[in-house]
């Protein structure tokens, strides 16, 4: 059987071997839910970028720039990093440069996966099914905050690992921590998340309907994934 394990922070990714795995990005509120939403709108890819500067002077003709700091959009980028921007009709068919403060980090310092999938609550299901076809081991990164664990990211980590625990087998301790944390907080995760620091952080800015959405298991079917620099739906 294939093994599964998660990192809870980017801070410790030095602790994984990442080579041959599958590699699963989460960072629910809200880069990676934004991902998924745009590329189920019809997004052509998403360039993601670790540098703030270097995003902003990607900047060309027919090439939105996203990029958000601390909750809030950028001044100078065409989008900020709320799923709703990413159903605008008028991304669809483009390729957008993104960064963002956590997320894009997380995908810079994962670099050497086999394989680097795109996840969230709103293509769960899906990305459990491309895991398995893929049938390699799985390293399910959480992108956190600034380096620290965070609650919503840990828990799509425990949603994944529980759906995926007849497939594979546990590595260490984390999927364990993360799907016992999930199982609890599996029928209200809207509430589980009301107090975590990043839902308060939102809310401070005024964000609020963001978190429930980005908490919405299966809205989408998409699985997108790195490949050359470029983050597309496969085919
Ligand atoms: C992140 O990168 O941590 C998130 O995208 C931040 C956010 O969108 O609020």
């Amino acid at each position: 059987m294939k093994s599964l394990d998660v990192c809870l922070s980017p801070e410790l990714l030095h602790l994984f071997p990442i080579k041959d795995r599958s590699v699963v990005i989460a960072d629910i509120l809200r880069a990676t839910s934004c991902m998924v939403t745009a590329f189920a709108h019809g997004v052509k890819a998403i360039k993601p970028y670790a540098s703030l500067e270097g995003c902003r002077n990607s900047k060309q003709p027919g090439i939105f720039i996203a990029g958000e700091r601390n909750g809030l959009k950028v001044e100078g980028f065409d989008l900020g990093n709320s799923p709703f921007e990413y159903m605008a009709p008028e991304l669809k068919g483009t390729v957008i440069h993104m960064t963002t403060t956590n997320g894009t980090q997380a995908i810079e310092k994962s670099a050497g996966g086999s394989a680097i999938f795109i996840g969230s609550f709103l293509n769960l299901s899906a990305l459990a099914d491309v895991l398995i076809k893929e049938n390699r081991d799985v390293l399910i990164v959480c992108a956190g905050w600034k380096g620290k664990v965070n609650l919503e990211d840990t828990l799509f980590a425990g949603a994944l690992a529980h759906l995926l625990s007849s497939h594979y087998n546990f590595e260490c301790d984390a999927p364990l921590i993360a799907e016992a944390v999930y199982l609890q907080a599996k029928n209200d995760l809207t509430e589980a998340v009301s107090q975590a620091s990043h839902t308060r952080r939102l809310n401070r800015l005024n964000i609020f309907k963001d978190i429930s959405f980005c908490l919405t298991p299966d809205q989408y079917p998409v699985v997108p994934c790195l490949q050359n620099g470029y983050i597309t739906l496969p085919g």
